[in-house]
């Protein structure tokens, strides 16, 4: 499972990039508006020339004609941008329109399996099943992606899955047992998936067994 990081901090994305596990970066325009005063494009665009991999970043028109204009500007910002499009009917329209253009799509709020079957068929590349905002109001996030990844498969369309809206580290484990192509996630969550107190412990351990290795040494 790749990991993409869902942010638009430039520290937060470069120290991902350094660690060389973050391969891709999801925005939205909640996510842009955390960093303040900024030109969104230029933002974007940066963000572009520090990821390997595909940067998503979303449409704010609802209507057809609106998301592919739109699209077709953002498309021109980077050669590794990838156009966020919602799970509506309008933008269902506007990714077969845009994939016919070799644009690539990430359709994103996808909530239920059917949006997703929908917005694979109309040749997007990534679909975004929203995790934490199902469970938020009570529903399983991740039966929502599993049947995503299950069926994607079994009609063998080429769209990849992104586990999104990851909350806590135990999301980024289910995604990956369930066979999400990507998990896209907070910076937060990036740090809290290596810890483990017993690294810590073990780590301390040693150290403290090779100050006595070392102090013998002296004694001889
Ligand atoms: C993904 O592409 C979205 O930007 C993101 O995961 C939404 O997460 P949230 O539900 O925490 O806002």
């Amino acid at each position: 499972m790749k990991i993409f990081l869902d942010t638009a901090n430039i520290e937060h994305i470069r120290h991902g990039v350094r660690l060389g596990v973050v391969t891709g970066v999801t925005t939205n325009p909640s996510i842009v508006s955390r960093e303040g005063k900024i030109d969104y494009q230029k933002l974007v665009q940066k963000i572009c020339s520090i990821v390997p991999g595909p940067v998503s970043t979303e449409v704010l028109s609802q209507d057809v004609q609106g998301m592919v204009a739109e699209a077709r500007e953002i498309a021109k910002w980077a050669q590794n941008i990838v156009v966020k499009i919602p799970a509506s009917l309008e933008g269902v329209e506007a990714t077969s329109v845009l994939a016919g253009e070799n644009i690539k799509v990430n359709f994103t709020l996808c909530f239920t399996l059917n949006q997703a079957l929908l917005g694979a068929a109309a040749g997007a590349t990534f679909v975004s099943p929203f995790v934490g905002r199902l469970d938020d109001i009570g529903e399983d996030g991740m039966e929502v992606v599993a049947d995503i990844v299950e069926y994607l498969d079994y009609y063998q369309l080429p769209a990849q899955v992104i586990a999104a809206s990851i909350r806590h580290p135990q999301h980024c484990l289910t995604a990956a047992k369930i066979g999400a192509h990507i998990a896209t996630v907070p910076y937060e969550v990036l740090l809290q998936m290596i810890r483990h107190p017993l690294t810590d412990i073990g780590i301390e351990r040693f150290r403290n067994d090779w100050k006595k290795i070392m102090a013998r040494e002296e004694l001889l």
